[in-house]
């Protein structure tokens, strides 16, 4: 049944070995001193990633459970909140407002665009006096369609209007810039089973000042996700209720390789892959779906070639290469092929891909000639390398490419 796989889909990720074998280790506690121990380590690690000062609070659930917290806990029934969507999931933030009661409007941008800081700009000069939106919601990158939204410079433009700002960036965080405090976020969502390489179970909310100040204010209901809870617990090194102790041993585990890897060399690393997970595409013909100065460090959307059904095509790769890659979400079913450079990925992942993409479309008849893409793929990554390497670290012994650090913990 378990038979190894190139798993590319935007998470659950890869998990390393280490990772794995840490959460095959014995059963804690989870009101004695190592749990306490554990989850003192993994917040400050997490403070490290996400930038923040704040409160990293870790729930058990998946990243929609994060995300319902963060509308439940700094909201009230009535309220306007102003979500911004260009995908799958700014349309799930939308649909989690209107669930609770809050008046969710959505402004929508064509599937495969950004949400431009202009476009922010002017709809939030719209919401001015007693009726105006109290709060803006935002997917950062949206898995859906493989497009990294511009968050420092629509995080400039939100601080501006003094608006809470709530933001998705479930597969975004640990891949990609994001600098919480400094960009005035007030509630951040993400979830053990993207960037940070463990398996599912964990969202991780942050939670600013203002936020809680919103708290205080907030009249929906919450109980398993209300936040003062979690806070609570947290000074007491511990959770509400019992907590997915195997995942938080195991996320230890990955935050520890991620630390040795370091975040500047990770997110350069996502940046670089998916880069040639493009190239490689296009050398075969193949369309991306994503405007190209938006396209995801973690995921790349593209479009079958004409005349494939992209679930024929994503079903081949499964049954001849285990290569297992996704589909199109909502509206977009059938329609794309999704395929993940997310986590502890590495270049020898890509070419894998490639080499299965190539067999599979000539498999469906497509003119492809065998190492294009793979070629095309490689050269984009060889490139990028070479813009930011440094002689001095080339040539010293020591120095390993962040693609070797990742390849060496299979
Ligand atoms: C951007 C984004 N938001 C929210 C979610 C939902 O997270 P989960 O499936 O962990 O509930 C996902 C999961 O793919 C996602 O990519």
């Amino acid at each position: 049944m378990y038979r190894p796989q190139n798993l590319r889909i935007p998470g659950p990720t890869f998990v390393p070995q280490a990772v794995l074998a840490a959460s095959a280790r014995p059963l804690i506690n989870h009101r004695g001193p190592e749990f306490a121990a554990l989850l003192a380590a993994l917040t400050r690690a997490l403070q490290d990633f996400l930038r923040t000062e704040h409160d990293v609070l870790l729930l058990s659930a998946s990243g929609s459970g994060g995300l319902e917290a963060a509308v439940a806990n700094t909201l009230s029934s009535g309220d306007k909140a102003l979500v911004f969507s260009c995908g799958a999931f700014g349309e799930r933030f939308a649909a989690i407002c209107k669930a609770y009661g809050v008046d969710a409007r959505r402004v929508d941008v064509p599937y495969g665009r950004a949400v431009e800081p202009d476009l922010v700009r002017d709809e939030l000069a719209k919401e001015k006096g007693k009726d105006a939106a109290k709060a803006v919601l935002i997917t950062h990158n949206e898995t859906s369609t493989g497009v990294l939204n511009p968050m420092k410079d629509i995080a400039a433009v939100v601080r501006d209007s003094g608006k809470l700002f709530l933001v998705d960036s479930v597969s975004g965080a640990g891949c990609t810039e994001l600098e919480i405090d400094e960009w005035g976020i007030d509630v951040c969502v993400t979830a053990s089973q993207k960037a940070w390489g463990a398996p599912p179970g964990v969202a991780m909310v942050t939670m600013s000042p203002r936020a809680w100040k919103a708290y205080e204010k907030s009249n929906l209901p919450k109980a398993y996700f209300d936040l003062a809870t979690y806070k609570a617990s947290l000074e007491k090194a511990q959770t509400p209720a019992t907590p997915a102790v195997t995942v938080f041993i195991a996320l230890q585990e990955s935050l520890r390789l991620m630390a040795e890897e370091g975040l500047e060399a990770i997110i350069r690393r996502h940046r670089d892959l998916a880069r040639a997970t493009r190239r490689g595409l296009q050398a075969v013909s193949l369309q991306i779906f994503a405007d190209e100065r938006y396209a995801s460090p973690a995921v790349t959307a593209f479009r079958p070639p004409a005349r494939v059904d992209a679930r024929n095509l994503i079903r081949l790769l499964r049954d001849d290469h285990d290569t297992i890659v996704a589909g199109g979400q909502g509206k977009m079913e059938g329609q794309l092929v999704r395929v993940a450079h997310l986590g502890f990925v590495t270049l020898q992942d890509i070419v894998a891909f490639f080499s299965a993409l190539e067999l599979t479309l000539r498999d469906l008849n497509q003119p492809v000639e065998p190492g294009v893409a793979m070629t095309a793929a490689l050269r984009a990554y060889a490139e990028s390398q070479q813009q930011t390497s440094r002689p001095a670290a080339r040539s010293s012994s020591t120095a390993r490419s962040a693609n070797d650090a990742v390849a060496t913990r299979r």
